[in-house]
């Protein structure tokens, strides 16, 4: 039996994993549970799973969960703290890392400097802290797992491969809802529109950084300190049926790749019983009814920030917090309908080269660079729009 907590209890990634770990209770134990607003669920999810402690956003909230948890043997907590403290909670074995952005940083980065398993969903820590983060594994003997289907195909792919037999890696992504969309229309793109992404049912934030690509340009990041691979072997390719996740191109010139159907329980399993399998009991892939596996180079012109995002991955330091915080702001600004679509892409390039790269070598470094870019940011919004 393994314990298990998870941090983004309410959110997509949160649902799924609790729906495996359902599926799967004579093998897995909710401990914990951190979550941000959504109490009415997360009492539901606290009646249903009986965790030893629970975390919540703000004290007002976790005060409402007290209340309503009166009767059960739960421990309550929030803030930050509250998160870290759930993602180090002595009984925990795995931690599923899925609070969206940088908030997610401090407790993943808590579960990793306690040694845990980590089951990571949350790009954004990687993309801000990856050093730092490995830095910290390799102390602590903490397991980095891959959740997000990309990199936990790599992860795959790689595991009876060395490193220097690598040529390349390519990343896939679906092309998002604005794939066949011509560049003079994006710029009437709604966030309706941007929401109705054509394979997966994700939370907002990664939903819209998928419609603008930047989701594909995080993760290349992302794979850069996941798998320890330098900038110009990585690379991405638009595969709209969402079946290849991703390949490895060997220096024999064997291609690996993972294909699986576009299901998130799929890659939380596997972080959770790795090394061993389950039964998934999950629908087969029908390779016969998808018929034809399509890929394209991205479009540039189109979705700049990917060149932005690739921009970061090949300067390093601090340009990666730069570019996660910017996006961030804007990402935050188009879903309060205060820009339009293109604005996202404007907002984080204007940021980014204002910004003279520095060295962060600290969490307090990252964390200084972030504050600074958000206030740009919404400075640069509230002058601009
Ligand atoms: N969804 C996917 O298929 C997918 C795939 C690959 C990677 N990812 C990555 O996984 C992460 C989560 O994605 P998602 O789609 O699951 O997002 P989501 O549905 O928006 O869920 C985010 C979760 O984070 C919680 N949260 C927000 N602020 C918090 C805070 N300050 N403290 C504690 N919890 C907080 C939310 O709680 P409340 O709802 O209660 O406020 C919610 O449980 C993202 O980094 C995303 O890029 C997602």
């Amino acid at each position: 039996m393994k314990n298990i907590a998870i941090l983004g209890a309410t959110g997509s990634i949160g649902r799924s994993t609790l729906q495996v770990a359902e599926r799967f209770n004579r093998r897995f134990r909710v401990v914990g549970l951190a979550a941000g607003r959504n109490i009415r669920l997360l009492h539901k999810q606290i009646e249903k799973f009986k965790p030893k402690i629970v975390s919540a956003e703000k004290e007002k909230e976790a005060d409402e969960l007290k209340r309503l948890c009166k009767d059960l043997a739960v421990k309550i907590v929030f803030g930050e703290r509250g998160a870290e403290e759930v993602a180090r909670f002595e009984e925990n074995d795995i931690v599923v890392s899925a609070i969206t952005g940088i908030k997610g940083l401090r407790p993943t980065l808590a579960a990793v400097k306690a040694g845990k398993r980590v089951a990571l969903a949350n790009k954004e820590s990687m993309v801000a802290a990856g050093p730092l983060i490995q830095d910290e594994a390799r102390n602590s003997g903490s397991e980095i797992i891959p959740v997000d289907s990309e990199h936990n195909g790599i992860f795959q792919c790689l595991m009876r491969e060395s490193r220097e037999n690598i040529r390349k890696i390519i990343l896939t992504a679906s092309g998002g809802p604005f794939f066949h969309t011509p560049l003079e229309e994006m710029k009437n793109k709604t966030l309706e529109e941007a929401l109705e992404h054509p394979r997966w049912k994700m939370g907002e934030k990664v939903t819209i950084d998928s419609a603008t690509l930047m989701n594909k340009g995080l993760e290349l990041i992302e794979a850069r300190w996941l798998f320890g691979v330098p900038a110009q072997q990585l690379d991405i390719l638009i595969h709209p049926q969402s079946i290849v996740h991703s390949l490895v191109e060997m220096k024999d010139g064997s291609v690996l790749a993972l294909l699986s159907p576009t299901d998130m329980k799929i890659p939380i399993l596997f972080a959770l019983t790795y090394p061993e399998r389950e039964e998934a009991l999950l629908p087969s892939l029908n390779l016969s009814q998808v018929g034809v596996l399509e890929f394209y180079k991205a479009d540039a012109e189109k979705f700049p920030l990917l060149g932005l995002a690739r921009h970061a991955l090949e300067e390093g330091q601090s340009v990666p917090v730069v570019l996660n915080a910017s996006n961030e702001v804007a990402v935050e600004a188009f879903r309060d309908r205060k820009i339009r679509f293109l604005d996202i892409y404007t907002i984080v390039a204007e940021i980014i080269e204002n910004h003279r790269k520095r060295e962060v070598t600290s969490l307090e470094d990252i964390f200084d660079v972030d504050r600074e870019t958000r206030q740009r940011s919404m400075n640069l919004l509230k002058q601009r729009y």
